[in-house]
């Protein structure tokens, strides 16, 4: 491009902090399916990672009552008192913490606060070990604070989870952060007292490590074990864990970007210097929804619940039927992964060979138009991840339709 004076203007170029990073693989795989929509085709996407129920009505009234009341100016920085009190309350009542108000950080979704934190804390090096299968973003956050992700794989057999003696044997000097997803997305693996403790004790073992505790879907889980965080479980690491909530899985509230986080007044304060340079406070409705979701009625939770874990039963149930696929039951969240490691090297219809689980999944895009997303985007392949928080005829069409193109492999 040339200005009006014809001077030529210097070509786009990223800063070496975002490199190669991209928009995630799942909002491209939604972008494409959206546009096919557009030209007609039925395509089913199964990649959200929002329930498809609507927020509670309490919830919406009170953020109506606070655009009403005049509640729309710029809050305290990382979240209102009332707010606070709210988040202290939700500890302990549902996890036996006691945080004091400066020990609490809100900001526009638990995104935002692992965000923070990382820049708070990351210098260039710096490891963050990560339990894969991980949620997508985690080793880009890490990346953009400067750090270095470090994966360690977590077996099928062993549930999807980090098995103790290999999180100790990726632990360097250099490690600053261990990253725990309980569920997990996108594998469902949660972590019970009795598989969470040879977790700590290696925490224990190295004081230098601090956790990073993501209890976003704390309240889906399925399998009847109560949930447990770890500083509920080891009350001596509280002086290096994060541990990071949020408003959108529970509530269906992934639209309004509220989440929050607890831990040391230190990590705190240098968290909200971040915030007040980016983003300020989160939207102060949002704030006053969030009020209104973690102090109401959660009756909304069992109903959910019931209704996740019997699409989860019937997917699951409907994957294993299928020849070439294998499906584990996840514990919680609203994910199942599967592998198709038994696909491996078949042939589609028109000569293309199943090389992996993304070529699977692009197959399964083309010819029977359903959206998953391939466990190499999570960091462990050759699986897909099925978001089952969608309706349960399009489940069902999603699952016959994925069996009649495996039938059609050779
Ligand atoms: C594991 C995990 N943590 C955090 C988030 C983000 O939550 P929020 O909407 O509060 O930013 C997601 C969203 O998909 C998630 O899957």
């Amino acid at each position: 491009m040339t200005t009006a004076s014809n001077t030529v203007v210097a070509p786009f170029r990223r800063a070496a902090r975002i490199g190669a990073i991209q928009i995630s693989e799942i909002l491209r795989i939604a972008a494409l399916a959206t546009q096919r929509r557009k030209e007609g085709r039925p395509m089913i996407v199964l990649g959200a990672g929002e329930p498809d129920f609507d927020t509670p009505e309490n919830v919406k009234e009170a953020a109506i009552r606070a655009i009403r009341a005049g509640q729309t100016k710029y809050t305290v920085l990382d979240g209102t008192a009332e707010l606070k009190a709210a988040i202290r309350a939700k500890f302990r009542r549902e996890n036996q913490l006691d945080y004091a108000q400066h020990e609490i950080s809100v900001g526009a979704g638990a995104k935002q606060v692992m965000h923070n934190a990382f820049m708070a804390t990351l210098d260039a090096g710096d490891e963050v070990i990560l339990a894969a299968p991980y949620w997508t973003s985690y080793a880009d956050m890490v990346l953009i604070a400067g750090g270095r992700p470090v994966p360690v794989r977590c077996a099928e057999e062993n549930g999807f989870r980090l098995d103790a003696a290999d999180l100790e044997a990726a632990i360097t000097p250099r490690t600053r952060w261990l990253l725990l997803n309980s569920p997990s997305n996108p594998s469902g693996a949660a972590y019970s007292a009795e598989r969470l403790r040879p977790i700590v004790d290696v925490l224990t073992r190295h004081p230098h490590v601090w956790l990073m505790s993501d209890d976003i879907y704390e309240h889906l889980r399925y399998d009847g074990t109560p949930f447990v965080t770890a500083v509920q479980l080891e009350p001596a690491l509280a002086s290096r864990t994060l541990t990071v909530n949020g408003v959108s899985k529970a509530y269906a509230m992934t639209g309004w970007r509220l989440g929050y986080g607890a831990g040391p007044a230190d990590l705190i304060a240098a968290m909200r210097v971040v915030q007040s340079q980016s983003t300020s406070n989160p939207s102060s409705i949002s704030q006053a929804a969030a009020i209104a979701a973690l102090g109401g009625p959660q009756d909304h939770l069992a109903t959910w619940r019931e209704r996740f874990r019997r699409r989860r039963d019937s997917v699951v149930a409907r994957l294993n039927a299928i020849d070439g696929i294998r499906c584990p039951t996840p514990d919680g969240a609203f994910y199942v992964f599967a592998s198709c490691a038994g696909l491996i090297g078949r042939r589609t219809p028109a000569g293309d060979t199943i090389s992996d689980d993304g070529a699977f999944c692009r197959y399964l895009l083309d010819a029977v138009d359903v959206a998953v997303v391939p466990g190499s985007c999570f960091g462990l392949a050759p699986y897909f991840r099925i978001s089952y928080a969608a309706s349960d005829a399009d489940l069902d069409e999603a699952c016959g339709r994925i069996a009649r193109a495996c039938e059609r492999l050779q």
